[in-house]
């Protein structure tokens, strides 16, 4: 089944939900961030990995649900964190409300996440809910991280890879494996397709990194040049310092050293920078790098080729995106 089929069975689930319900100041950002679009990479997942283990992805709608709706609770909070206007083309919630709404909304996302998991019997129930826990802390670490890093200038490429998977890649893992929870299939295939996922969010969040800077402002949805207003120490940052001659290292160090109120020149400074020393072309090579050692883990796993080639399918899917 392909992937656009999986995204509509999940909107149609999603949509069926009631999500605004008193006090409405509280529900109407739950409903409006839920509504607002997005990929469904997250429960697609989720659904996929049910269904290649059991030849069903009924059963996982609630736990895929669970998952974006926690997704969606990290962007409302990541928004405030990282002081950004736009989300999916729209406002963010802390732009539209205020910063209180998104904190409270955002909160509430995160026990309505966990809910879901009340749809499954126990023994279910408790994998579900001990893979999401720990993953759900692995996500706040990460975002930790990520928040030091932009005042520091010290920051390590292996540091910054470990960043991301904590922010990024260990979500889009625990979305397969629940799924492979849903579907009561081996341990060892449940760890292999979370393995898949690890690798896979690597290679997402460098190429988040990518369009962050290189995006179409059209079509991306979110503010081009958000990381380098923030003076996010992404891979393109700090790639660029390893691989740029003393003059140019000199000029980015400069440029990260502080928040600006005026940003244009900055951004463009930066991009030419990135430019010149073809940090485009090394980060494809990174984002594909990890790209082929996620499709090594499904090489592994114990499902029919055909299973296989769909996620393989759905990771050159995620790759060639722009948004
Ligand atoms: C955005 O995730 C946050 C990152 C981890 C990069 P997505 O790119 O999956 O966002 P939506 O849900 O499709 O909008
Ligand atoms: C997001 O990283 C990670 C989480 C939301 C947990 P980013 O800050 O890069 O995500 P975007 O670019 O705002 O979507
Ligand atoms: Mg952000
Ligand atoms: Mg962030
Ligand atoms: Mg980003």
């Amino acid at each position: 089944m392909d992937i656009l089929h999986y995204q509509k069975e999940f909107l149609t689930y999603l949509e069926s939900e009631k999500w605004i319900q008193e006090p409405k100041n509280l529900y109407e950002p739950v409903d409006y961030i839920l509504k607002l679009g997005g990929k469904r990479i997250r429960p697609v997942l989720t659904l996929m990995a049910a269904d290649i283990f059991s030849g069903g992805f009924q059963n996982a709608l609630p736990a895929a649900l669970a998952v974006e709706v926690f997704h969606n609770f990290t962007l409302v909070h990541d928004d405030i964190m990282d002081a950004a206007p736009l989300r999916r083309g729209k406002e963010t919630v802390h732009e539209k409300w205020n910063i209180n709404t998104g904190i409270l909304s955002g909160d509430a996302m995160l026990i309505l996440a966990y809910q879901y998991f009340e749809n499954y019997e126990p023994i279910v129930f408790q994998k579900l809910a001990k893979l999401f826990s720990k993953t759900a802390l692995e996500v706040c670490d990460g975002q930790q991280l990520d928040v030091d890093f932009e005042t520091r200038n010290d920051v390590t490429i292996d540091e910054y890879i470990n960043m991301i998977r904590l922010k990024t890649s260990v979500l889009v893992a625990a979305a397969l494996k629940m799924g492979a929870i849903v579907a009561e299939t081996s341990d060892e295939n449940a760890n292999l397709i979370y393995d898949f996922g690890l690798n896979l969010g690597l290679a997402f969040q460098l190429q988040d990194d990518f369009l962050d800077t290189f995006g179409d402002p059209e079509t991306f949805g979110k503010q081009v040049g958000g990381d380098i207003i923030e003076n996010k120490k992404t891979y393109l940052y700090l790639k660029a310092l390893e691989v740029a001659n003393e003059e140019d290292r000199g000029k980015l160090k400069y440029l990260y050293r502080k928040k600006l109120k005026e940003n244009t020149v900055k951004i463009a400074d930066v991009r030419r920078l990135f430019e010149l020393n073809d940090i485009p072309i090394l980060v494809k090579n990174k984002i594909e790098e990890y790209t082929e050692k996620a499709f090594g883990k499904l090489a592994k796993m114990d499902v029919s080729e055909e299973s296989k080639t769909n996620l393989k399918n759905f990771g050159l899917w995620l790759m060639n995106r722009s948004v």
